[in-house]
């Protein structure tokens, strides 16, 4: 189904001559994205590797980073952003839009009911101390326009950029940062992986040699790896904050090995003797079979042929029948109400 917020924000920047900043959250569409006609003057920032690789070979300029808009080192006429899912990405950005203006410059924020458009909006106000100019759209789209100049109480971005400590299982230090897939907190899923990862290491004479960790997030899984013995490790996430966070671990923990930002390691041309993967799912939408699919194959195409995977899903989701298009031996070695994790060998 179209995103009629982004939508709208495409159709407005395909009509402009000047220069604009269009914000693209990770969970944006990527293909209404790539709608946008490529012109000199646009800019598109995204926290999306994969959007990044394609809007660049679309010849349009984008920049992949953790939603700095700072780094951009230039001002705009004009910054449009649909609000994101995450409360402090979207104050992070309202924070940061009035530096990256130009004088007299618009920053445009539009978003759904559900979403909590109304709330953002008045807390723009305050924060730009002016009132805005606001418009619906196709089924009550809210669009609100500013020209941010008396600036007021920046609003709370939970400290975007800093990464924190979080708690997380057996007092291992883990950071992390807003701006991924639950910063705060260690997945379920990912737990129960790493306890069918702990009984078959030690039914092994030796720990694992090289390990990749495919959609990483802040690490939880290479670092669990890590203190399991194994050699070295690569991990790999397609989202900025996640890269950022992970390669903070990797370094308070003397992990040997390296984060790669990349589409499910689509540029990683080596192969392991295992391979660890909780992949993203999205509950509702009919690409999530595809979505697994992808991590799968990746998984099959970055494992020696003596190697093991190990694969967590929800429930729901048919892994085996997935698995069977790429691996000989699927094993379901523990699953829960919510989760199970497959075992996947050639
Ligand atoms: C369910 S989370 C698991 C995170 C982490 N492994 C853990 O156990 O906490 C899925 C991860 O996949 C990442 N991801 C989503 N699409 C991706 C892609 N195309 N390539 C690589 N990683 C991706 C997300 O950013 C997220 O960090």
């Amino acid at each position: 189904m179209t995103d009629i917020g982004l939508q709208y924000l495409c159709d407005l920047v395909n009509q402009q001559q000047s220069d604009t900043l269009l914000v693209a959250d990770e969970h944006l569409d990527s293909t209404t994205l790539l709608s946008l006609k490529a012109h000199e003057q646009l800019t598109l920032l995204s926290n999306r590797y994969d959007v990044y690789i394609a809007a660049t070979e679309n010849n349009i300029t984008c920049i992949f980073n953790d939603m700095d808009l700072s780094e951009l080192n230039r001002k705009f006429d004009l910054i449009l952003y649909r609000v994101s899912k995450e409360k402090a990405i979207v104050h992070h950005i309202i924070n940061q839009a009035p530096a990256a203006l130009k004088d007299h410059g618009q920053f445009i924020l539009c978003g759904f009911k559900n979403e909590g458009i109304k709330t953002y909006i008045s807390k723009a106000e305050l924060y730009f101390g002016e009132k805005a100019d606001i418009s619906k759209g196709e089924r009550q789209l809210k669009i609100a326009r500013f020209n941010p100049h008396a600036l007021g109480e920046a609003l709370d971005d939970r400290d975007y950029k800093q990464l924190s400590q979080i708690e997380a299982p057996g007092k291992i230090e883990i950071f992390s940062k807003p701006g991924q897939f639950g910063w705060n907190k260690t997945d379920q899923g990912s737990l129960l992986l790493v306890d069918a990862l702990k009984e078959f290491i030690h039914e092994q004479t030796e720990p694992p040699g090289n390990v990749l960790d495919l959609g990483c997030g802040y690490g939880l899984l290479s670092i669990m790896a890590w203190n399991l013995g194994a050699a070295k490790i690569i991990a790999t996430d397609n989202n900025a904050a996640a890269i950022y966070s992970c390669r903070k671990n990797f370094q308070h923990h003397h992990i040997i090995g390296e984060v790669i930002a990349d589409d499910c390691a689509a540029s990683i041309h080596h192969q392991y003797d295992m391979v660890l993967c909780n992949p993203p799912f999205h509950r509702g939408f009919d690409t999530e079979k595809d979505l697994t699919e992808k991590f799968v194959r990746s998984a099959s195409h970055h494992l020696k042929n003596s190697g093991t995977a190990f694969v967590v899903v929800n429930q729901f989701i048919p892994i085996e029948q997935i698995a069977a298009l790429h691996f000989k031996c699927i094993e379901v070695e523990k699953q829960n109400k919510s989760f199970k994790v497959v075992r996947l060998s050639s």
